[in-house]
């Protein structure tokens, strides 16, 4: 299994390309289910979790071309993804490809809504929380759709086809989110989502769903409104540039300092983050090019962070944050309010010396004057990057193991940080 090897203890200088939204590209590329025509993105980003759900898109039946940037190329102008859903083969998504990855789980809305029916495996467990999935199913139920669970599969169809109707979500859910509006976009008559949420990534794909012809009113706020059309039809559509590989690397220079251009980044994806950020005592500057952060000599300031659905602090920058607070000066406190077991990073990063205690959903970071090397363990996707980021602070050695998490949703980690300057190299075997 490969290792990511850290020298730590040097600035990051120069320019990190940013790459395309992974929670955008997922629900795009599943969009392409509801239309027998040609869906292009463009802008898709090179990662584990792209190309798993490829595997899945085409068990149903998905012919996908992809083509632009190889790996190793420089540019942040992702891959490009010809999608054709002409003749779905298969409605199953079976246990073995949904456990995987928990979005292809999201699949089951565009089935039903086309084919009348799907059988989708429950996704099971997850290294950060419960992660049920019934807000998604009681939205399908409100659309029309018949629900048996069995042996572990949730088996539905809408023989009639699915009709318009009010969704009205208890919490906020990205997922259920999603789901509601690529099954809405194919039902009869209007659909008013309420309490929907209102990240960036669900803005992207209703904005992909109306060049594809559906009429969808208030995406990116809490109250969605969508005319379903009887059938959808192909565009272009090119992802938008990842948040939270955008905080990643600005907590990255934060924690290390030096002057880093982040390309491609939208400061109005992440307002939040960057307002910490800048408490923190980080310079953040915007510019045509991108961000540019940048933090020389001073001291990082602690400061206080609740994570909260969009446009609150992101519970995916959680763990950069906390990493960034090991070595404040000073005392934070970190509320984790989305998943319930999302601290699974604060015994990894009290190997490299943080000190950090728990009590319920609040972690306590003290900050330390010096962090030092260590190998750690990577645990789910946004953990092991935290680790990166304390390995980047650190003085000697770190080796973060199960660096699979990583590749599931960061593009060429090491050679961006590489060319910033950072000691990071990969170990195979
Ligand atoms: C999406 O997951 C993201 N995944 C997550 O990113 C992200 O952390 C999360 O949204 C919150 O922003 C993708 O976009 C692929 P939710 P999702 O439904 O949609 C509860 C990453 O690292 N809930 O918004 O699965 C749930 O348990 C990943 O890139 C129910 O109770 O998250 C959680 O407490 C990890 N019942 C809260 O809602 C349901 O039926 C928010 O989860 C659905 C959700």
């Amino acid at each position: 299994m490969d290792r990511i090897r850290i020298q730590g203890g040097r600035a990051l200088n120069g320019t990190i390309p940013i790459s395309g939204a992974k929670n955008a590209a997922l629900p795009l590329m599943i969009a392409s289910l509801l239309t027998e025509e040609k869906l292009i993105l463009d802008n898709v980003p090179r990662l584990a979790d792209v190309g798993l759900l490829q595997y899945i898109l085409g068990n149903h039946g998905v012919d996908i071309m992809v083509s632009g940037k190889r790996a190793g190329d420089e540019e942040h102008a992702g891959q490009t993804f010809e999608l054709c859903a002409k003749n779905i083969v298969d409605t199953t998504a079976p246990y073995h490809l949904v456990s995987k990855m928990r979005a292809s789980f999201w699949v089951i809305g565009p089935l039903l809504a086309r084919m009348g029916q799907a059988k989708v495996s429950l996704p099971g467990g997850c290294a950060i929380g419960t992660r049920p999935v019934e807000f998604h199913l009681d939205a399908l139920r409100a659309l029309g759709a018949e629900i048996e669970i069995e042996e572990g599969y949730v088996i539905t169809q809408a023989k009639g086809g699915l009709r318009g109707a009010k969704i009205s979500f208890p919490k906020v859910s990205v997922g259920a989110t999603h789901t509601a509006l690529l099954a809405a976009s194919l039902a009869r008559g209007e659909t008013l989502i309420e309490n929907a949420a209102c990240e960036p990534e669900v803005l992207d794909v209703a904005n992909c769903l109306i060049a594809m012809g559906a009429n969808i009113e208030g995406a990116g706020t809490p109250t969605i409104r969508i005319q379903g059309a009887q059938k959808l039809h192909g565009a272009r559509h090119s992802v938008l540039p990842d948040r939270i590989e955008t905080g990643t690397y600005a907590m990255a220079v934060a924690m290390t300092g030096g002057d880093v251009m982040l390309a491609g980044a939208r400061e109005d994806l992440l307002t939040a983050a960057l307002d910490v950020l800048r408490k923190t005592g980080t310079k953040i500057a915007v510019t045509n090019e991108g961000l540019r952060v940048s933090r020389n000599g001073a001291g990082i300031a602690p400061v206080d962070v609740t994570t909260e659905p969009f446009p609150g602090f992101p519970t995916d920058l959680q763990a950069q944050f906390m990493a960034l607070m090991t070595r404040a000066k000073g005392t934070s406190r970190i509320r984790e309010t989305i998943f319930e077991n999302r601290f699974m990073h604060v015994q990894e990063l009290a190997r490299l010396g943080a000190k950090i205690s728990l009590d319920g959903d609040v972690a306590t970071v003290e900050g330390v004057e010096r962090l030092k090397g260590a190998p750690v363990m990577a645990t789910d996707l946004r953990a092991s990057v935290s680790l990166v980021i304390g390995g980047l602070a650190a003085e000697g050695e770190t080796t973060v193991h199960r660096v699979y998490h990583l590749d599931r949703g960061f593009e060429r980690l090491e050679q961006k940080l590489v060319r910033c300057g950072a000691l990071i190299e990969r170990v195979s075997g």
